[in-house]
């Protein structure tokens, strides 16, 4: 197993929409294995393939606390079914918008189809954290950043000083 480098915004790779994945192999469950690594190293919830440079509609994820057991997820072409009206508020961050949390409004409960590791296809529905994190990985698929969920002008100032950092570390 590997740690993949994450790419941090604005990287036009994080703006692309994803492409379906078309072979459930075992290529494809070691770049899980990678994915699932990666996301630990560093440490966060939830990782899309995306975010690793990957054009592919793939994410892992893991809500389980630090003092629980692992319950890592693999979801591969996940589509969103339904979503409840009732909304609930988190505060998010992300991998590719480092140091940067904000609070986000989503649909409270999803149901969602996808396939497994197994290439089984799985429905499940989930609420509370679970919910949020699902919808906010899934959003990487289609080159939505929590973000983009924010006004104009908060985004704009996330984006500009995420610009600056990164050109402040290349210069060193
Ligand atoms: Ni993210």
């Amino acid at each position: 197993m590997s740690i993949l480098p994450i790419l941090v915004a604005p990287d036009p790779r994080l703006k692309v929409k994803a492409q379906p994945v078309t072979e459930v192999d075992d290529a494809l469950r070691r770049l899980i294995a990678d994915m699932l690594e990666t996301m630990y190293a560093a440490p966060g919830v939830g990782l899309a393939a995306p975010q690793v440079g990957i054009n592919k509609q793939l994410v892992v994820l893991d809500i389980a606390k630090k003092d629980e057991e692992a319950q890592p997820m693999a979801l591969i072409n996940p589509e969103i079914l339904w979503r409840s009206e009732e909304t609930n508020v988190y505060e998010e961050g992300c991998l590719s918008v480092p140091e940067h949390y904000a609070e986000v409004t989503r649909p409270a409960r999803v149901r969602l189809r996808y396939q497994d590791s197994q290439n089984e296809i799985r429905e499940i529905e989930a609420d509370g954290l679970l919910a949020t994190v699902l919808q906010h990985e899934i959003d990487h698929l289609s080159g939505t950043l929590f973000v983009d969920h924010l006004s104009t002008l908060k985004r704009g100032m996330i984006l500009r000083k995420l610009e600056k950092a990164r050109k402040f570390n290349m210069k060193m």
